[in-house]
């Protein structure tokens, strides 16, 4: 069932597009995440979900009904922000109690609210502490359980986890994904990481400039990115992008590149328009095979330098004027300028027609 629903969506501030024509759905008790790079909109669309913005044109529609004119605290609908102060002279306990001491909720009822979400945060241990005393993590699952406290339609959370390190990130993630789950409700998430974005989200929107790219299921943005900007976007280190051009021979298609030829004619009918012409072959790391020794079909690149992560290597290949990206075996160890191969196969690529972006196979 469709919970939420954003229809033409636009806004500027002055001549800036901050949001350029959105259209989306969020379904009921889903977990929909929003990624994008430092300045894409996800803010500003959140502020317009809660009623904090108004769009410059389009709907926002709330359980079938348009809800551009009802005032946000008639929305049902609870904020966390990023940046979110709590009040420094209140306990713990009166910072989450406070959005049901404004809806006058009687106290008892008040009192097994705080301990619910707060036994379900691990945060019990803070609700007589004054927030001054909280470590920054501290501090933000307070707030998380002040927003997550409120009987609410949907819970949108923006960049809920930007203060918390890097390790108890994951974990978090994790939790959250079981926070959702447990409260059975529609939350919507943002995060400039697109790693995290598909570690938590059902379906994960992508955002650019305003624009909305993409919006899929974690598996299939990874898999079938529609365009190179997501491509490049969605994945840890990123996809190899290699221009070559496609090219014709007695019926059989290949991309040719000075360094290797590729058989792709089994993608003939996506690619038959880009005949004789440039295209981006896209690859990413972890499909490319790497060899010390010379393979059969293999392209000779120089090892420029690389990245131990303990379970893996990263290697930074050159290929005449380009760094491609490749996996290494962590227990071998590569030198600096030594030469090594790489192969791949068709069935791992994307062919990318240079011009559009769009990803065509
Ligand atoms: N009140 C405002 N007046 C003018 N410009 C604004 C205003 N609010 C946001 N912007 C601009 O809109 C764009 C999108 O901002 P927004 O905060 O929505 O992005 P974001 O995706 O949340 O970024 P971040 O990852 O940094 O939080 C930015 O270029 C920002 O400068
Ligand atoms: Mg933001």
């Amino acid at each position: 069932m469709e919970k939420l629903k954003l229809e033409n969506i636009s806004k500027s501030f002055g001549k800036k597009i901050v949001l350029d024509d959105i259209n989306l759905s969020v379904f009921d008790k889903e977990f929909f995440c929003i990624t994008g790079r430092l300045g894409a909109g996800k803010t500003t669309l959140l502020r317009i979900i809660a009623g904090l913005e108004t769009p410059s044109s389009g709907n926002v529609y709330l359980d079938g009904e348009v809800i551009n004119y009802v005032d946000p605290k008639d929305r049902r609908i609870s904020m966390f922000f990023e940046n979110l102060a709590l009040y420094p002279n209140k306990t713990g306990f009166e910072n989450i109690a406070f959005p049901l001491r404004i809806k006058k909720l009687p106290e008892d009822e008040i009192k097994k609210r705080v301990y619910e979400i707060s036994e379900l945060l691990n945060i019990k241990y803070l609700l007589d502490r004054l927030p001054r005393t909280f470590s920054g993590g501290e501090a933000q699952r307070v707030a998380l359980a002040r927003a997550l406290v409120r009987d609410a339609k949907i819970y949108l959370l923006d960049e809920p986890l930007s203060n918390i390190d890097a390790l108890l990130r994951i974990q978090a993630r994790a939790e959250f994904r079981r926070l959702q789950r447990y409260l059975g409700k529609t939350f919507i998430y943002t995060t400039h990481d697109p790693i995290e974005a598909l570690a938590v989200g059902d379906r994960v929107c992508v955002m650019r400039e305003g624009k909305v790219l993409q919006i899929d299921k974690p598996n299939l943005l990874y898999d079938k990115p529609k365009d190179r900007y997501v491509a490049a976007f969605v994945g840890n280190p990123p996809m190899n992008f290699i221009t070559c051009v496609l090219c014709q021979e007695d019926g059989t298609l290949y991309l040719s590149h000075d360094k290797f030829r590729l058989d792709v004619t089994k993608f003939k009918e996506a690619i038959s328009d880009l005949i004789d012409r440039e295209v981006d072959v896209g690859i990413r790391p972890e499909y490319i095979e790497v060899s010390k020794g010379r393979i059969e079909k293999g392209i000779g690149t120089k090892v420029l330098s690389t990245e131990y992560l303990g379970d893996k290597l990263i290697l930074y290949l050159g290929l005449n004027d380009l760094i491609i990206r490749a996996i290494g075996n962590p227990e071998l160890t590569y030198s600096m300028d030594e030469e090594v191969w790489i192969r791949f196969s068709s069935e791992k690529i994307h062919i990318l027609d240079k011009k559009t972006e769009k990803v065509l196979v």
